[in-house]
């Protein structure tokens, strides 16, 4: 009973998107078990680019079965203008299925993420103001407004009232918003609630029927590792857990439901809005970064931070996810860059090494990255398509990354298109089984 869980094992826009449009040709199931429109997941298909926000990337094969599970939070509107967007682009989206259970952004969500961020100002998250925490945060107080409330109108509109009874202070300066009316909000969500109703279902358990019956689901993942709102780079962080421990919760299926967890991490790292980045690059090899991995935010077109590959934060991520696999993408990006370094461990203060990634906020955010050269490779490996295609000091490199990390390389990234990669064991496995 094959499940492989697909996580970002950095700061997220690891390149999920991409491995899981891949997984997804041989799988029966794709389920997204968390986030919501904060994440923007690429797949390049025959030159072509698709950018999902809600909708799984197993969604380009007809009839897919794709579910967004009850762990997501889903604004509704954006759902629907993928849905229409995915549709006239001549997408089948006849096999996506919604889960009852997952909970609805609402305006006024999307309103108290801006608030809240305008208010910190300067010690701001810099999150994507999609409404993001608010919606985990009703959530969390039993006042969130689920995908099956929109099927009852009576029930929605006592629960938007509930839900907005304790904000008012907070939304007296929008209280003449029009998305706030109560009566045209709930109007405008029964709407949505007609039009998403065929897709509505119990999508754990079509994943527990997919397991049980031999198929293989893929859980995809959004945002990253570091991320997490329990084991990532707190307070800087989204609301939910990107770590593959959340497949579980956010799909509805048990730990043993798990066969295979794989990270995807970039060559380098990325980390889009502010916090701590110990490896990150303010020269030219971060604009070399930033130009030939064109980084820049799928959801908010913002400019993404680089810097150098962190193992100690990558070893670390493949501890929390226990992971079996690990992807390695963007390599392609590296080259031209003579010597590379890789962090190994942190420095803080007067000689205080960290081998392990630090617990404590204040430490990381002076920690400073001691890292290794190594030698970097001149060619354009975007054809590579084995392992010994790869120039020798790009094979080293990899070997280093899994070495240090403690985790075989199963997929290397070699170029955006989808036939732009390499599958380490020689070949793409059919199914993904342990
Ligand atoms: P996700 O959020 O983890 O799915 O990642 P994003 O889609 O936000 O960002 C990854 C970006 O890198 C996208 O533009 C992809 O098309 C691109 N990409 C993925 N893999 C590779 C690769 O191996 N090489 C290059 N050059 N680009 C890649
Ligand atoms: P994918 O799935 C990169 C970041 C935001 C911000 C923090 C909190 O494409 O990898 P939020 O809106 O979630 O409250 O913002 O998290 N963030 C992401 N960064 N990729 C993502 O998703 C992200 N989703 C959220 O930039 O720093
Ligand atoms: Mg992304």
């Amino acid at each position: 009973m094959p499940g492989i869980v697909i996580v970002g094992a950095q700061w997220g826009d690891e390149g999920k998107g991409k491995v899981t449009d891949l997984l997804a040709e041989h799988a029966d199931l794709v389920i997204r078990f968390q986030g919501g429109n904060n994440a923007g997941h690429t797949i390049v298909r025959n030159g072509e680019e698709f950018k999902f926000h809600l909708i799984p990337s197993g969604i380009l094969y007809p009839g897919k079965a794709c579910a967004i599970g009850n762990g997501v939070v889903i604004d509704p509107q954006v759902l629907l203008g993928e849905i229409e967007g995915m549709k006239r682009r001549g997408v089948d989206v006849g096999g996506l299925k919604i889960s009852a259970n997952a909970h609805l952004i609402m305006p006024y969500h999307v309103l108290l993420d801006s608030a809240g961020e305008a208010k910190l100002g300067k010690l701001r998250i810099g999150t994507t103001r999609r409404g993001i925490g608010p919606c985990y945060a009703d959530k969390a107080a039993r006042l969130g407004i689920r995908v099956q409330d929109l099927l009852d109108e009576a029930i929605l509109r006592k629960k938007i009232m509930a839900a907005l009874e304790p904000k008012r202070h907070v939304l007296r300066p929008h209280a003449k918003h029009p998305a706030l009316d109560l009566h045209a909000m709930t109007d405008e969500y029964v709407t949505y609630g007609h039009r998403l109703e065929p897709h509505i279902t119990d999508t754990a358990l079509l994943c527990h029927e997919t397991l049980e019956e031999g198929g293989t689901v893929v859980f995809e993942g959004a945002q990253g590792t570091m991320l997490d709102i329990d084991h990532g780079t707190y307070p800087f962080v989204t609301s939910s857990n990107p770590v593959a421990g959340a497949a579980c919760v956010g799909a509805g299926v048990g730990p043993k439901a798990i066969d295979e967890v794989w990270g995807v991490a970039k060559a380098y790292v990325t980390r889009v809005g502010e916090g701590p980045f110990p490896t990150e690059l303010a020269d030219d090899i971060g604009r070399h970064l930033l130009e030939r991995g064109h980084e820049y935010g799928t959801t908010t077109g913002r400019q993404r931070r680089c810097g150098w590959l962190d193992l100690v934060a990558l070893r670390y991520a493949a501890r929390v996810n226990g992971l079996t696999g690990l992807v390695v993408t963007k390599l392609d990006v590296l080259s031209g860059i003579d010597p590379l370094r890789v962090c190994t461990r942190y420095r803080h203060g007067e000689g205080a090494v960290f081998d392990d990634f630090p617990y404590h906020q204040s430490i990381l955010h002076s920690a400073e990255a001691v890292s290794e050269e190594l030698p970097g490779f001149e060619d354009d490996i975007s054809e590579c398509r084995t392992i010994a295609d790869l120039p020798p000091a790009a094979r080293d490199y990899l070997a280093y990354v899994s070495n240090f990390v403690g985790v075989p390389v199963k997929l290397v990234g070699v170029g955006p298109g989808r036939d732009q990669v390499i599958w380490a064991d020689g070949e793409r496995p059919l199914r993904v089984a342990a």
